[in-house]
This record gives C-alpha cells, structure tokens and sequence, in this order.
C-alpha cells in the first residue's frame, strides 16, 4: 500500500524538487523560480510530499509585501505548486496547500495570494474578490487571496525579486 507524507523541504531535496517542477510544468522556468526564491532568502514556507520516499509534490510560499502609504505589511505568494504528472487528482496537490496554510497560520501569517485556476485555488479558500483591490501587473481574475486574519485589502503588492527576473 503506497503512503503519502508531507514535510518540511531539506537542501538534499532540491535536486528531486527541481526534477518534479520540471515534470509538472513540462519546462524549466518554475525549477528556476523555486532556486532563485530558495536562494534569495525569500521562502517563508517549504514542503514536499513523498509517496513510498519518493518526492511527488512541492509546494512554496515567498515573502510577499503589500505597501502602503510608507509601509510594508508581510505577506505570502504560493508559487509554484506542482504535482509529478502521474499522480494528478490523488489529492497531493490539495494537501500540500492545507498543510501549508497551517504551517503558515501557525507562524503568525495573516494573508497569502495566488495567480492561478479560481476554479482550484477556491477550494482552499481563495478569492479574487480578496485580491480585487490590491494593485499589482498581475490583476485579474487569476489573482486571488486568503486572509487568516487582520490584513490590508489595498496596497501594492511587491514580489520576491525572483518574481520580476521571470517576467524579464
Ligand atoms: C495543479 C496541480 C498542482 C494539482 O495537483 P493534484 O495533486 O492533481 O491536485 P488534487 O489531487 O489536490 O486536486 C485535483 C482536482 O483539482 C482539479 N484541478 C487540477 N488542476 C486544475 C486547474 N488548473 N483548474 C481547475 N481544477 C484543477 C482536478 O480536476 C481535480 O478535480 P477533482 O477533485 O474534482 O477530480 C497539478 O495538476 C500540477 O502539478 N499541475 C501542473 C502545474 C500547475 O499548473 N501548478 C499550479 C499553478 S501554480
């Protein structure tokens, strides 16, 4: 009977996290994401779930900023998340996300946003309607957000450097 785990990532997993990336993505650019966040100091949270030891699924979190009117409240961005292809729909995904957020919840984060399906990312909470008044290039109904508690609903939100030499 195979066993699903989730735990907290180990520098030895970053070779089968880029690995899984790669698979989900079919593409380099999100392994490459993941190394330059890693690497950039900018993970807050950082899982994998292995399945019979093998690493199946990651999930990351980046510190993320909403600035206004001078400061900057502390907040997270969940990319990327990725499943190795030929373990779509057993759930892995969605328990990456769940695990994640308690982690996140229980180290003090109030808010966390997503680009991504709303049609997925609003099984865990999320909602465009959370994030529709944060300015960002990335606004539009793909930009969602879960608050856990206190936490702005305007501002600008500024990304992990990482982020902006993806879209260069
Ligand atoms: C998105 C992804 C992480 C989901 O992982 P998973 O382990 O298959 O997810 P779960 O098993 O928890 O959930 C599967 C469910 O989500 C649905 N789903 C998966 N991707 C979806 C999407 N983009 N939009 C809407 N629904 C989606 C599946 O149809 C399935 O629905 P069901 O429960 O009704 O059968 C995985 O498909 C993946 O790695 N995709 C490629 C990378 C990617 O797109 N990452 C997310 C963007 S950052």
């Amino acid at each position: 009977m195979s066993m699903m785990s989730i735990r907290a990532a180990t520098p030895r997993d970053r070779e089968a996290i880029r690995l899984v990336e790669e698979h989900a993505f079919g593409q380099r650019a999100e392994a490459g994401l993941v190394d330059a966040l890693v690497t950039g100091g900018d993970a807050v949270a950082e899982l994998v779930a292995e399945e019979d030891g093998q690493v199946v699924g990651h999930i990351l979190f980046s510190r993320l900023f909403v600035q206004s009117g001078g400061k900057r409240f502390p907040a997270v961005a969940l990319a990327p998340l990725a499943v190795e292809p030929s373990f779509h729909g057993s759930g892995i995904g969605g328990a990456l996300i769940r695990e994640a957020h308690i982690r996140l919840k229980d180290a003090g984060e109030t808010l966390a946003v997503v680009l991504g399906d709303p049609d997925y990312y609003g099984r865990f909470g999320y909602s465009h309607g959370r994030a529709e008044r944060f300015e960002s290039e990335y606004q539009g109904d793909a930009l969602q957000a879960l608050a856990w508690g206190d936490a702005p609903a305007t501002g600008k939100l500024v990304y992990a450097d990482a982020f902006t030499a993806l879209a260069a």
